[in-house]
C-alpha cells in the first residue's frame, strides 16, 4: 500500500476535489497518510485567490523539497505534486521555480492524475497538465464517494463568467459549468447510503447553476434542490457560494418551502458603495442586495446571513468605506469573511491607478472586522435560551463531549453527546461563546441514521 498525504488550501471546493483526488488514487493502491513524511506522494491542492494564500505554496515546497531529499538519500521517493488554482495560473512558473515538483495539474483536469503519475515513473520527464478538457471531468472520475462524517459537500457547478475586476476565478476554473441532475442525484444517493444526512451543493457560482435535468430542460438550483430534499436519508441541504445577481424568484421562494434547506446564506456583497460595486463590476447595487435579503427573509424569518466584503479595492475612499460599514449595519450579519484587496496579476483592477496604501486598508479591515465580530456576537448571544436541532460531526475536547453544526453552521460544544456522533438531536442553547456555543441535550428527539 502506498501512501498519500493531501493538503487543501482555499474553498470548500478545493475540500471537495482532494476528497476526489482521494477517491481516485486509491484504486491505484494509495491509502491516506496523516504526515508528508509518511507519503510516497504529496499533493498540494492550491488556492490562487490573495497572494498571501499563493505564497504560502512556494514556501511549502520548499519544505517538502528537504523531505523529498532525505527520503531520496534513504532510497526512497516522495512524488510533489501541484493541482488547483496555482497550478492552473501559475504552472510553468512552479516548474521552473521549484525543481522537485513531479506534475502540476490544474482543477480542470485532475482526473488525469493516474496518468501524470505513470508518466513521471516511467521517466519520461515531469507533468503539466492545465488544459480544460472538452471531455466532462465529473464523467472520467470514479462514482464511488468516500466521505468521512454525516455532512458532506458535492460540487454541482464550477466556474464563473462574472469577471470580477479582482478575481482570478474565472481565469483559474474557467467558464460556468452546471453537472446534469441525474449525476447529482446519483451521488447524493450514494452519501445517502454512507450514512451522510447533510449535503452542501459547491460551486463557484452555484446559484447560477443550470444542469441537464433528466427531461431534457435546463433546472435552476432551486428545482435542484426540491429534487434532492426527496431522498430520504438527506435530512439538511444548503449551497454555497451565491452571487446576488442569481438569486432567482423560484430559489428565494424555495427557502420558505424546502423545510430540509438551512436557514442560512452566504450571499457576498464585497461593498456597500454603488461607486466602487460599479468599478469591481459586480453588476449589482447595494440597495438591490438590500431588498434582495429583504425578499428573502419574508419566507425565512430565521434566516442567519454570511458574507464577503473587500476593503482598500483601488479608488475607494473613505466615504465608499463608509458606506459599506452602513450596509452592514443595515443587513446584520451572523457571520463574514473580510479581507484586503490584493492585487492579483492578469485581473483588471491590479492595474488600476489609485491603489489604497497598506496603513488605510489595514484600518479599514480592523474597522469593518470588529463590527462584523460585534454582530456575530450579538447573533450567537440571541441563541442562548433557544432549542435546536444539532447534527453531531465529532468528539470534543473533554470526555464525552461531542461537537455538532446547529442550522447556521455554529459549532455547538455538548456534555453527554458522545454516544450521538452522526445523529441530528435537540440542543438546548445554554451560552454564547466567541465562535461557538454550548448546549445541553433536550428531550425532543430527532434521529439521523442510515
Ligand atoms: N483580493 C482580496 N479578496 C479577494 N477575494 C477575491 N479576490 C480577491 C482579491 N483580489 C475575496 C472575495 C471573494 C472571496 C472568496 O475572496 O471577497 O468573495
Ligand atoms: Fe470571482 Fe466575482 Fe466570479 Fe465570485 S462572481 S468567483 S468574486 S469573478
Amino acid at each position: 500500500m502506498k501512501k498519500l498525504f493531501i493538503k487543501t488550501y482555499g474553498c470548500q471546493m478545493n475540500v471537495y476535489d482532494s476528497a476526489r483526488m482521494a477517491d481516485l488514487l486509491a484504486p491505484h493502491g494509495y491509502g491516506l497518510a496523516d504526515a508528508p513524511e509518511d507519503a510516497d506522494m504529496v499533493i498540494l491542492n492550491t488556492c490562487h485567490i490573495r497572494e498571501k494564500a499563493a505564497e504560502k505554496v512556494y514556501s511549502e515546497l520548499g519544505r517538502l523539497k528537504r523531505i523529498k531529499q532525505r527520503k531520496a538519500d534513504e532510497g526512497g521517493e516522495m512524488l510533489i505534486a501541484v493541482a488547483g488554482c496555482v497550478a492552473q495560473a501559475e504552472g510553468k512558473e512552479i516548474i521552473a521555480r521549484q525543481p522537485a515538483v513531479d506534475i502540476v495539474v490544474g482543477p480542470q483536469s485532475y482526473q488525469r492524475l493516474p496518468e501524470l503519475i505513470a508518466q513521471v515513473h516511467r521517466g519520461t520527464g515531469r507533468a503539466l497538465e492545465t488544459e480544460f478538457p472538452a471531455e466532462d471531468k465529473f464523467d472520467s472520475l470514479p462514482t464511488e464517494v468516500s466521505s468521512e462524517g454525516p455532512a458532506a459537500f458535492l460540487t454541482v457547478q464550477e466556474g464563473c463568467d462574472k469577471f470580477c475586476t479582482f478575481c482570478v476565478v474565472p481565469y483559474t476554473r474557467g467558464a460556468e459549468f452546471s453537472r446534469p441532475v441525474s449525476q447529482i442525484e446519483d451521488e447524493a444517493r450514494r452519501l445517502a447510503d454512507r450514512g451522510v444526512c447533510e449535503i452542501t451543493l459547491l460551486g463557484q457560482n452555484v446559484n447560477a447553476y443550470c444542469g441537464a435535468g433528466p427531461d431534457g430542460e435546463e433546472w435552476s438550483l432551486a428545482r435542484l434542490l426540491h429534487r434532492l430534499a426527496r431522498i430520504e436519508g438527506i435530512r439538511r441541504l444548503r449551497y454555497t457560494t451565491s452571487h446576488p445577481r442569481d438569486m432567482s424568484d423560484d430559489l428565494i421562494a424555495a427557502h420558505g418551502e424546502i423545510e430540509k434547506l438551512m436557514p442560512y446564506l452566504h450571499l457576498p456583497i464585497q461593498s456597500g458603495s454603488d461607486r466602487i460595486l460599479h468599478a469591481m463590476n459586480r453588476q449589482h447595487k447595494a440597495d438591490m442586495y438590500k431588498k434582495l435579503v429583504d425578499r428573502i427573509r419574508a419566507v425565512r424569518s430565521d434566516l442567519a446571513l454570511s458574507s464577503d466584503f473587500i476593503v482598500g479595492f483601488p479608488g475607494e475612499t473613505d466615504a465608499d468605506f463608509e458606506s459599506t460599514m452602513t450596509l452592514v449595519r443595515n443587513v446584520g450579519y451572523a457571520q463574514a469573511f473580510s479581507f484586503k484587496y490584493s492585487p492579483r496579476p492578469g485581473t483588471p483592477a491590479a492595474t488600476q491607478a489609485k491603489q489604497i496604501p497598506e496603513d488605510v486598508k489595514d484600518a479599514r479591515l480592523q474597522a469593518l472586522q470588529a463590527l462584523l465580530s460585534e454582530q456575530q456576537r450579538a447573533f450567537n448571544t440571541s441563541c442562548e435560551g433557544k432549542t435546536f436541532d444539532v447534527l453531531f460531526e465529532k468528539p470534543g475536547r473533554k470526555h464525552g463531549q461531542a461537537v455538532g453544526r446547529s442550522p447556521y453552521l455554529q459549532p455547538v460544544h455538548v456534555e453527554g453527546a458522545a454516544h450521538l456522533m452522526n445523529r441530528i438531536h435537540a440542543v438546548r442553547i445554554e451560552a454564547a461563546l466567541s465562535n461557538s456555543l454550548k448546549g445541553a441535550l433536550a428531550e425532543r428527539m430527532s434521529v439521523c441514521a442510515p
